[in-house]
């Protein structure tokens, strides 16, 4: 193809918590960064191989038998020291040194961040939302939400089958550092009976009631979903329900296995598309922006605004939840 190059260097790399489908993502920057023209490299373990110039060539075969793959093949690391004025320095230098004049991101807001700072230094920089907790502000869907959110729906029908069993409440503590998407969607699509969520306020005796109410109804399970961001935690509505409830209560924490696996189809199709428009993106010149999917279609947003803002849960999801339980 022939095309006329902003740079010839491009490298991409997965940064901050990994995500099913950040794999994928890596598949289509590099086989369509190819296609363009680019010399594509991936950068290893995200903000911390920047800094060490772990820098890694990589040629089509290279993007082979990963789209299916859970976790992230170029490794991923939280670095405190590219926060410092002197750590984007080095960064930069890193980059410059190996000829590299454009990135793409995979990541979270942390990882947005720092790349805002990239591009505040002169580096053509685009984003690529990756992150189970789905706080990210300029996309409906980050990569991995879905695959995530299937995972929990799976144990939730799991758990159930125990709780009916048994005619036990559970407590079960999903993902989520400030946002209770996860927990309230889950709850949504298993039927639980409430959503813990730091977006809406609810009192430990309201929960306790609604359990009671719920076994009162002739329920023979009450699943209550806990963000973990929420201010009541897990094991504390546990304990007050273990108290003052007349029912057998259990705490399960779903914990890490919410980020692990295969990605769902979804997550593959929708990081295939974001991995293809960032190059697109850079290859108009166009740059300090994250590619978003909304209504069907493909949206840049300004980094600034992507990493000031959150996505707002949907609060009528939340009383949707409580009208079908
Ligand atoms: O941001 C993704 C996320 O999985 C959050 O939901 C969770 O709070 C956090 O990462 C856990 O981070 P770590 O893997 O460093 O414990």
């Amino acid at each position: 193809m022939d095309n006329i190059l902003p740079f010839k260097r491009l490298g991409v790399m997965t940064s901050g918590g990994d995500a099913p489908g950040m794999n994928t993502a890596v598949r289509a920057v590099v086989r369509a960064g190819l296609q363009f023209g680019f010399e594509v490299f991936g950068i290893e373990r995200g903000f911390a191989g920047l800094l060490n110039g772990a820098f890694r060539q990589l040629n089509s075969h290279d993007a082979g038998n990963i789209m299916q793959r859970g976790g992230t093949v170029l490794g991923t690391a939280r670095s405190e020291f590219f926060k410092t004025e002197q750590g984007r320095d080095q960064a930069m230098a890193q980059l410059h040194q190996a000829g590299i004049e454009g990135l793409i991101i995979i990541g979270g807001n942390g990882s947005l961040t720092g790349g805002l700072e990239l591009q505040k230094m002169g580096l053509p920089v685009v984003g690529v939302p990756a992150s189970i907790d789905n706080d990210l502000y300029g996309t409906s869907m980050a990569v991995g939400v879905d695959t995530c959110l299937n995972t929990i729906v799976d144990a939730i029908d799991k758990i159930k089958d125990t709780a009916s069993s048994h005619q036990r409440a559970f407590v079960v503590e999903v993902m989520g550092r400030h946002s209770g998407y996860l927990a309230l969607m889950s709850a949504m699509a298993s039927g639980a009976e409430v959503a813990v969520i730091p977006e809406v306020e609810i009192t430990l005796p309201e929960m306790a009631a609604k359990m009671k109410a719920a076994f009162d109804r002739g329920k023979s399970h009450f699943i209550a979903l806990v963000a973990e961001g929420a201010p009541f935690k897990s094991q504390q509505i546990y304990e007050y329900l273990c108290e003052v409830g007349h029912f057998e209560t259990r705490l399960t924490i779903l914990g890490h296995l919410q980020r692990g696996g295969s990605p769902s189809a979804y997550d593959r199709i929708l990081a295939t598309h974001l991995g293809n428009e960032a190059v697109e993106c850079l290859l108009e010149g166009v740059s300090g922006v994250m590619i978003g999917e909304k209504g069907g279609t493909f949206v840049r947003t300004p980094l600034e605004l992507v990493v000031k803002r959150t996505s707002a849960v949907n609060k009528k999801v939340y009383e949707l939840i409580q009208r079908l339980s």
